[in-house]
């Protein structure tokens, strides 16, 4: 951080304004990386840009972010133009009311903003942008892991080969097939399609889609529309790829659980909240349905100790959808623009809020 703030500084003193930006319109082009792991080719686009970049020397995640991250953030930010937010965390009132009125754009490094406090930036007239599409295809890859991982039982195998106790036979831990499988996929999004595009080589049976609307890209991809219900009496596979709104907060609960085959398996790479854990427990634990994989849980992380954790019908991941390097750079360059178009008065690449 302090690079680049001295840096900055030390341009301003040395050079005319013919070279650069003159003081105030550095001032005015503050932008507050909120993570201190914001990866360096965001930073670059930033810089590249001449603003005035600081960025925060503590994690946005966790106890760390919670604590003295935060506290950090509320010192940072008064006067700037653009907070660049690289988090899971929800972003505070309280943060945006220390920025002041010239904070033009949140720009979140991700494609969920269910924690963006976007009715607060809407009020205050604050542009808010996402970073959708570059990250599908490595959610999609985590979705397809999901559904071998589930649908193989790699939780009770991996606890076999720990403890060193494999049950060897012909008719042992026996799984289900994806070959001839019907797919259900709630959400026919950048993602939605992703997973499709990359199930189509496993020989799938049918795939069906629900959502608001038919899609054009349903047709392309031979997915048939359904209502909610017939897709999940329908179903072998069911994966949630929606974000989670008040519209789809626990859209998985007992009771559409109950509408699913008793060898159904669900994935789920939207959020935690789109399911009722509770629900889920229940219906895993009663062999209702016959397995789930999460990339998503409330709370993240979950408690060793938690209930879900103690079933070995269920195979968990710590919320890696997006997490490789080229889709983090990516994000993370995407945010940066998003940055750039708004302080040069322009129009969001991928906007929330604009
Ligand atoms: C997103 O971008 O919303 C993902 O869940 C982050 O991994």
């Amino acid at each position: 951080m302090c690079i680049y703030v001295i840096a900055a500084a030390l341009l301003a003193c040395v050079l005319p304004p013919s070279y650069g930006n003159p003081p105030t319109t550095m001032a005015q082009n503050k932008v507050l990386v909120s993570s201190k792991d914001f990866p360096e080719s965001g930073l670059k686009v930033l810089q590249d840009n001449n603003f005035t970049v600081v960025q925060t020397q503590f994690l946005n995640f966790g106890e760390e972010g919670k604590t003295k991250n935060n506290e950090e953030l509320l010192k940072l930010i008064p006067g700037s133009s653009a907070l660049i937010w690289v988090s899971n965390l929800p972003l505070s009132t309280e943060l945006l009311d220390k920025a002041g009125p010239q904070l033009k754009i949140v720009a979140t490094a991700s494609a969920g903003y269910n924690h963006c406090n976007v009715n607060e930036l809407k009020s205050r007239g604050i542009k808010l942008s996402n970073t959708p599409n570059v990250l599908s295809p490595a959610v999609a890859e985590i979705a397809v892991s999901l559904v071998l991982a589930a649908a193989r039982r790699f939780t009770e195998n991996l606890d076999q080969v720990r403890r060193g106790e494999w049950e060897i036979g012909f008719d042992k831990v026996l799984g289900q097939d994806v070959r001839g499988s019907t797919f259900g996929i709630v959400g026919l999004g950048g993602i939605g399609q992703a997973v499709v595009r990359r199930l189509a080589g496993f020989e799938v049976g049918r795939f069906l889609y629900t959502g608001h609307r038919e899609k054009p890209e349903g047709k392309e991809l031979k997915a048939e529309f359904v209502a909610l219900d017939e897709l999940l009496a329908q179903s072998d596979f069911v994966v949630l790829a929606v974000p989670l709104t008040e519209e789809t907060r626990h859209m998985i609960n007992s009771t559409t659980l109950g509408k699913m085959k008793k060898n159904a398996i669900l994935v789920n790479v939207g959020r935690g909240d789109l399911v009722d854990q509770d629900a889920l427990y229940d219906a895993l634990k009663n062999k209702q349905i016959y397995a789930a994989g999460l990339d998503v849980t409330t709370p993240e992380p979950l408690p060793k100790d938690h209930k879900l954790l103690s079933l070995s019908n269920l195979f968990v991941l710590p919320h890696v959808g997006s997490a490789t390097v080229r889709t983090r750079s990516d994000m993370a360059v995407l945010a940066a623009n998003n940055v750039v178009k708004v302080l040069n008065g322009e129009k969001l690449l991928t906007p929330v809020l604009d």
